[in-house]
């Protein structure tokens, strides 16, 4: 079977070709997947797309008259995909659910703890042979309150750390977690969470969470809070953002998203002049950590999401049964 990669990273190559037990032929493209490439997976069974790739319904029309059968997300999150185009296109789709989910939570904690601790600003200055703690002060995390807004599979795996670090936890979701109440964290409504000395989202980006964090909803966050983001840059309405930045309502802020990432993210533009004022903007603060969605990024990750698209791949293709939460379209 032939499955095409877009926005194929050295990486992805690598960790696809190591996993690719069932010997398809895989073709790697490093260019992200739109209207003006999709027709380059002609002929290919299956598409594999990242977080960025736009499968709209024009892409998706493309795709099916280039007789692909299936679109496989390697990623958890689908807010990229058409899907009702897909199913009027008769395309299968499938994502991969939870992929080291401890991968992104740890990823939040290292956020927090880099803001809070100013480890970043300390490497740098002792670098400089500039051992003052001035401007460094911290605070312990042990006995803060942390609000969780979305406690799926990553919001859980950052709740039980930061339970372990003696914090105080309190979450919103849609459908509370029995799990996470046995561990001793409290669901409260959403404007309650959004009291918490610390915020961190891991709710998927969708009609209902669009912009869940602006101006009216920051307005109930305690002065000074700490607000952090792994999971989607549309979460949050990056414009009151950086108000609340500039006025001190947002003492920090750790994005691994970004609303406008697609144009940035997964490439090296240390040469260009980036038009986006407001990433700009976000990244003159002090007080503002971006990584550019590294969040999955661990080996354990890696292995786990090459291992799981390709037996998707291969599972739908035979019409066989795939796990629900993997199976978008089967
Ligand atoms: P999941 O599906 O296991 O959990 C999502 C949780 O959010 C569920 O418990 C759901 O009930 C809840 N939820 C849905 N709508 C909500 C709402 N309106 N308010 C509050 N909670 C709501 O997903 P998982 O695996 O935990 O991933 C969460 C998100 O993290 C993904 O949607 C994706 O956007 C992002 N992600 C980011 C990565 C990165 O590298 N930065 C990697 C993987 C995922």
């Amino acid at each position: 079977m032939k499955i095409v990669f877009f926005s194929a990273q050295p990486y992805d190559k690598a960790f696809f070709t190591q996993f690719n037990q069932y010997q398809h032929e895989l073709i790697f493209i490093d260019i992200p997947l739109s209207e003006q490439t999709a027709d380059l997976a002609a002929g290919a069974t299956a598409v594999c797309v990242f977080v960025n790739d736009k499968v709209t319904a024009g892409v998706i029309q493309k795709l099916a008259a280039g007789k692909t059968q299936i679109i496989a997300l390697r990623c958890a999150g689908f807010n990229n995909v058409d899907i009702e185009a897909a199913k009027a296109a008769g395309i299968k789709v499938c994502r991969v659910p939870a992929y080291s989910p401890e991968a992104v939570a740890e990823h939040a904690v290292a956020m927090l703890l880099t803001l809070n601790r100013k480890t970043h600003k300390a490497y740098n200055r002792v670098r400089e042979q500039n051992f003052s703690l001035q401007g460094l002060l911290g605070y312990n995390l042990h006995g803060k309150t942390v609000g969780v807004i979305g406690t799926g599979n990553i919001g859980k795996a950052f709740c039980k750390i930061m339970l372990g670090f003696g914090c105080k936890v309190v979450a919103f979701d849609l459908i509370a977690n029995k799990e996470v109440e046995a561990d001793g964290v409290e669901y409260q409504p959403l404007l309650e969470v959004l009291k918490a000395d610390i915020i961190s989202l891991h709710c998927p980006l969708n009609e209902q969470t669009k912009h869940l964090i602006n101006k009216e909803t920051m307005a109930y966050m305690k002065p000074g809070v700490v607000l952090i983001n792994t999971s989607r840059g549309g979460l949050i309405n990056t414009r009151d953002a950086i108000k609340a930045l500039k006025s001190g309502q947002l003492s920090a802020l750790g994005i691994d998203v970004y609303e406008q990432e697609e144009k940035l993210f997964f490439r090296n533009l240390s040469e260009d002049i980036i038009q986006d004022d407001e990433i700009q903007r976000l990244m003159s603060f002090p007080n503002v950590l971006i990584t550019a969605h590294q969040a999955f990024f661990t080996q354990e990750a890696m292995e786990q999401i090459a291992t799981t698209t390709l037996n998707n791949i291969q599972l739908l293709s035979e019409n066989a049964k795939l796990d629900t939460q993997a199976a978008l379209l089967a």
